[in-house]
């Protein structure tokens, strides 16, 4: 079914269930899920469009999870505008959005956490602290709690798809998990809810990111050359073109994220840099 005006929003599972079930049962068809923290831009938007493409009901869920930030200032920071994004889902086709409140998600005295091994050892993982565990968890509870037959994911957090993707398939919840190509600006920077926050020079250095990312995946794919030297070229080349810092720029397995010291099989590029405070990542394909 497709919708028509805002999405109907519900608040706590037993809404959200009831009604999934009535959705259901006067109309049969699949159930997908968009998973998002709000600020929507044009990148959720394409998970919602392609639900709407690929679903016959479709919800998103807005819910800011504390338990994934692993700075305090970050989760601050964080932009929130529920009637916007219920605006925004509503012209992409989302039928019910799902916010539900920080203690309905975390009742006093929750006390379980999903930890994934293997995917989360390394990139990611490393660098912040808790973060997957906070994923998995809240994702673990989305899924649980809506059962649609597919969730929707941006390849911009690659890690954070495959991680979902493991839980999924461990714990035997039975959905389909989709992943959906990163959507970018005109310039190559993917977007994200954190690119409001740079200033107007940092703007300009962002899209070096994805164009480095780009040029080294050429280079590990044509060369042939040993990935350690071409992985330090492009490090240097985001410091000249002005980050600060470079938390990682790594080849790695794209299904287990090992790393590789060559592109001689399906491999991905991830990287992670840092423009003032804010942190950037991205990844592509080689
Ligand atoms: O990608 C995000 O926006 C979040 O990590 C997710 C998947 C909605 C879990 O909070």
């Amino acid at each position: 079914m497709t919708a028509a005006g805002p999405p109907v929003t519900v608040r706590t599972v037993a809404e959200l269930r009831a009604a999934l079930q009535e959705r259901r049962r006067t109309h049969g068809g699949r159930v997908g899920l968009v998973p998002t923290m709000g600020a929507l831009h044009a990148g959720h938007l394409a998970l919602v469009e392609r639900a709407r493409a690929t679903c016959d009901h479709v919800v998103a869920s807005v819910f800011v999870n504390p338990k994934q930030f692993d700075r305090p200032d970050d989760l601050e920071c964080y932009p929130r505008d529920e009637s916007g994004d219920a605006r925004a889902l509503g012209r992409a086709g989302c039928d019910m959005l799902y916010a539900p409140p920080q203690d309905a998600m975390y009742p006093a005295g929750f006390a379980t956490s999903v930890r994934v091994g293997g995917v989360t050892d390394a990139l990611e993982g490393t660098h912040r602290p808790g973060h997957f565990e906070g994923v998995a968890t809240v994702v673990t509870k989305l899924l649980l709690q809506a059962l649609p037959d597919v969730a929707f994911f941006g390849e911009k957090d690659y890690q954070q798809l495959l991680t979902i993707r493991r839980l999924a398939a461990d714990l035997d919840i039975p959905v389909a998990i989709e992943g959906v190509p990163t959507v970018r600006e005109a310039d190559g920077l993917a977007l994200s809810s954190r690119n409001a926050n740079l200033t107007v020079q940092q703007r300009r250095i962002a899209p070096a990111l994805a164009e480095t990312l780009r040029a080294t995946a050429r280079r590990l794919a044509e060369d042939g050359a040993p990935a350690d030297a071409l992985l330090a070229e492009g490090r240097a080349a985001l410091l000249r073109s002005g980050f600060d810092s470079v938390d990682y720029i790594a080849l790695c397995d794209a299904a287990s994220l090992a790393p590789l010291d060559a592109a001689d099989r399906p491999a991905r590029l991830l990287a992670a840099a840092w423009l003032g405070p804010t942190r950037l990542i991205d990844n592509v394909a080689v």
